[in-house]
This record gives structure tokens, C-alpha cells and sequence, in this order.
């Protein structure tokens, strides 16, 4: 934002609310809300790197589809969102930070059935988590859990107390993020996708509804086709996971992060095709 008293730039968090841009930490949601009494609305996280919201497209794709897979009516076409972010990112005067969107189903008295307007809030914050330089070199240690979500984990809904309470264990007991089993097959992390490298060949799970299909993980995808690396979509468990020769997980904070240990399980340090894809991946906004 433009001090017109000094006319120089001010970096500030910004929010966006019905239509206006607020103060971050304004008081303006009401208790009457359905994304927090109900959790009912569809969101979207967006890093941006020198000014530029990178893989927008791509992420405002998917929010449109999580908005029909709940039923959710979006009161602006895409187009309207993208200024929105935009204009809040010109506002902010952040050159590297991360944007929220979210919509939910909005203000009505609180009773189940849908009401009709939705409600739109964003906000355009600094870049809280970065990964530091330490854990990119390391890597990260992770643990495994059971994987009680719903079946629709495809859609990036605001419903997220399974992945923050397995994210929550993880952290507890020392580890950076938890990694889920459902019946015995290893689907993803609770803020990420897991990929592994066994033989050369850059293996993940498959984009079922079991998982979010991530814009990292779509984006890590086309650069192993790229650099000719063998990919395959398949489903692994426990033991091909523990077996692996690299494994990583992506996230558009994370990025591509390397996997050191799986509880006990040490992996090797040495990520030739971890450290490629990494390179390239940040070859994509530099
Ligand atoms: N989380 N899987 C889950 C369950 C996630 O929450 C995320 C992202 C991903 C990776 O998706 P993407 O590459 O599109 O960021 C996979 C975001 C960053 C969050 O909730 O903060």
C-alpha cells in the first residue's frame, strides 16, 4: 500500500471481506457463519514469489471444483476472484508471501440446510512458513497414521480437524508432518503429497478421491517427464514406503521436501532425483 503521506510502499497483511479489504486482524466475521460453525465453504493456500502468485490458474481451477463438489454456488466468476487477489496483493506491497481464499456458505442462522449467500474472505499474509535451509538439506523426519478422513479428501474443503490433530501428534513426538494409511496403502500427509524413488522410477499415489490432488504434486509430475525421469501412479504401503531410495513430500508451502526418517526407518541422504526435481521446481518462479 501507497503511504501518500511519505509516498513510499508499506508492506502490510492484508484481509478481504464481503467485498472489501480490511485489516488483518479487523473483527469481522459473525458467529453466525457457516465456515466456522459448520466448516462449510472450500479454500485455496497460493505462494507468491517476486510479486507474482505462482500456479494461480491452477489453484483457482481446483477451488471452482471443490466449490461444486459441495454444492457451493461461487457469488463471483473466477475471474473476479483472480482481481481480488491481485488487488490485495498490490495493496499488501508483499513481494514473497502467501495468500488464503476461502468461501463458505456464509451468514444464516445456524440450522443444516444450505442458505443461499455465500461469503468470500481472503487474506494476503507474509510468508510464515518458509522451510528453513536446514530442513531442505536434512531433510524431514515423518510418522505414520491412520487415515480417519471422509472419502472425499479431493475436495479442499475447510474441514480439517483430522489433518490438524495427526499434524498436532506429529509434532509432538518431534516430526515434521504425518503421513496417512488408509487400508493398508499409504495415501498423503496432512498438509502435503508424498512421492517416493525406488529403481530411478518417481512413484506416487494415485489422484483418487482419497487424496488432495495438489498443485505441487501436478507440477513435480510434468517436470519428471521433463528431466525423462520414469514416473508411475500407483498405490504403496508401508513397507515399499520404508523401502524407499528417496521420498519426499510437495506442498505449495513445503515445496518438495526431502523425508530423512520414517519413524525408525532412516532413509538414505543421498537424493539425486529429489535434489533435480527440487532445482527445477524452483527454476519455475526464479
Ligand atoms: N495444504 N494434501 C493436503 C491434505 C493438503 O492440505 C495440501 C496443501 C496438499 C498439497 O497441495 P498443494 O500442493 O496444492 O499445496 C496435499 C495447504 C498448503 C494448506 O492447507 O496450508
Amino acid at each position: 500500500m501507497i503511504n501518500l503521506y511519505k509516498g513510499e510502499i508499506v508492506l502490510m497483511e492484508i484481509g478481504f471481506y464481503k467485498d472489501q479489504f480490511v485489516d488483518i486482524n479487523e473483527n469481522v466475521v459473525p458467529i453466525q457463519e457457516r465456515g466456522h460453525q459448520f466448516g462449510d465453504g472450500v479454500y485455496e493456500v497460493i505462494r507468491v514469489y517476486n510479486g507474482k502468485p505462482f500456479l494461480l490458474n491452477e489453484h483457482l481451477d481446483r477451488l471452482v471444483k471443490s466449490a461444486e463438489a459441495i454444492y457451493l454456488e461461487l457469488p463471483y466468476p473466477p475471474e473476479r476472484i483472480y482481481e481480488i487477489i491481485s488487488e490485495g496483493l498490490e495493496k499488501s506491497g508483499l513481494t514473497e508471501a502467501e495468500i488464503y481464499m476461502q468461501i463458505t456458505r456464509g451468514i444464516a442462522p445456524r440450522a443444516h440446510l444450505f442458505p443461499t449467500t455465500p461469503s468470500v474472505m481472503s487474506m494476503t499474509i507474509k510468508n510464515a512458513r518458509v522451510v528453513d535451509k536446514k530442513k531442505r538439506i536434512d531433510g524431514v523426519t515423518v510418522t505414520l497414521m491412520e487415515d480417519e478422513r471422509w472419502k472425499n479428501c479431493y475436495i479442499k474443503s475447510l474441514n480439517l480437524l483430522p489433518n490438524v490433530i495427526a499434524k498436532q501428534k506429529a509434532a509432538t513426538n518431534g516430526h515434521e508432518e504425518a503421513i496417512f494409511i488408509r487400508d493398508g496403502f499409504i495415501t498423503e500427509g496432512s498438509s502435503s503429497n508424498i512421492f517416493i524413488v525406488k529403481n530411478g522410477t518417481l512413484i506416487t499415489t494415485p489422484a483418487t478421491n482419497f487424496i488432495l490432488h495438489g498443485i505441487t504434486r501436478a507440477a513435480v509430475i510434468k517436470l519428471a517427464s521433463k528431466c525423462n525421469i520414469p514416473f508411475e501412479e500407483r498405490k504403496f504401503d508401508r513397507e515399499f514406503l520404508n523401502e524407499a531410495d528417496e521420498a519426499f513430500i510437495t506442498s505449495t508451502s513445503a515445496e518438495i521436501l526431502p523425508i530423512s526418517k520414517i519413524d525408525d526407518i532412516s532413509l538414505s541422504p543421498n537424493r539425486p532425483i529429489t535434489n533435480l526435481l527440487y532445482n527445477e521446481y524452483c527454476g519455475l518462479y526464479k
